[in-house]
């Protein structure tokens, strides 16, 4: 069954220096590198760790099916000509339908402003032409970057979700609740 969106041709390409492209298997060294920082493992505890190039192969087999099935759009961010990091999103609920967003960034290549313009095109994307609903992003308050790229991005802060997930190191944390929404 087909419970996903419609994502068609994907969301406008470019924003000023930031463009958006699907992932391709050449990229396999750039996941490699951007899955496998610390960072990413810290406030991403489901990303494997370490990364291999098995992992890889295993996300562009995931993201090859969840842009068929239109529950999952991960773009890789290109910046001034390179690929500096990743948006992504999945649907969580069709019926709202609600999807929930990610994003890292390559280590040398953050605090350039890529990201935000990244999540900005995608979710204006997701909420005007997939008629997305509710646009969730969940960040650890203690995850200071992530959560100025969500105020900049212009989600409002929602309220904190307690046990909301499972550190690296086995305890429990709580998420802040951010959204964009279509009303
Ligand atoms: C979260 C992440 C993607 C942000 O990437 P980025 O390239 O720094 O994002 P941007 O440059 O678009 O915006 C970051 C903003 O946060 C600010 N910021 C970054 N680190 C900060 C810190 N420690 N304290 C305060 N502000 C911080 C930057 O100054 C910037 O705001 P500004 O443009 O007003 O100066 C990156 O830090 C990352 O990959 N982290 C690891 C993975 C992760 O946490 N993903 C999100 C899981 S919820």
């Amino acid at each position: 069954m087909h419970a996903g969106l419609s994502f068609g041709s994907g969301p406008a390409q470019t924003r000023g220096a930031v463009s958006l492209r699907r992932w391709h298997v050449d990229d396999a060294a750039i996941l490699i590198s951007g899955c496998g920082d610390p960072e990413v493992a810290r406030w991403m505890p489901r990303m494997p760790h370490p990364y291999a190039k098995a992992d890889a192969a295993r996300f562009m087999n995931i993201s090859e099916a969840g842009w068929t099935e239109g529950t999952l759009a991960t773009f890789a961010v290109v910046g001034d000509g390179e690929v500096v990091g990743s948006v992504s999103f999945s649907v969580v609920d069709p019926n709202v339908p609600e999807v929930h967003g990610a994003y890292w960034a390559l280590a040398e290549q953050r605090g350039k402003g890529f990201i935000t313009t990244a999540v900005l095109m995608v979710v204006d994307w997701a909420l005007s032409e997939l008629q997305v609903a509710r646009y969730e992003l969940r960040t650890d308050p203690a995850n200071t970057a992530s959560c100025a790229v969500a105020r900049k991005a212009g989600f409002e802060e929602e309220g904190l979700i307690r046990c909301a997930y499972r550190r690296r190191d086995g305890e429990l944390g709580d998420l802040i609740s951010w959204s964009r929404t279509i009303k």
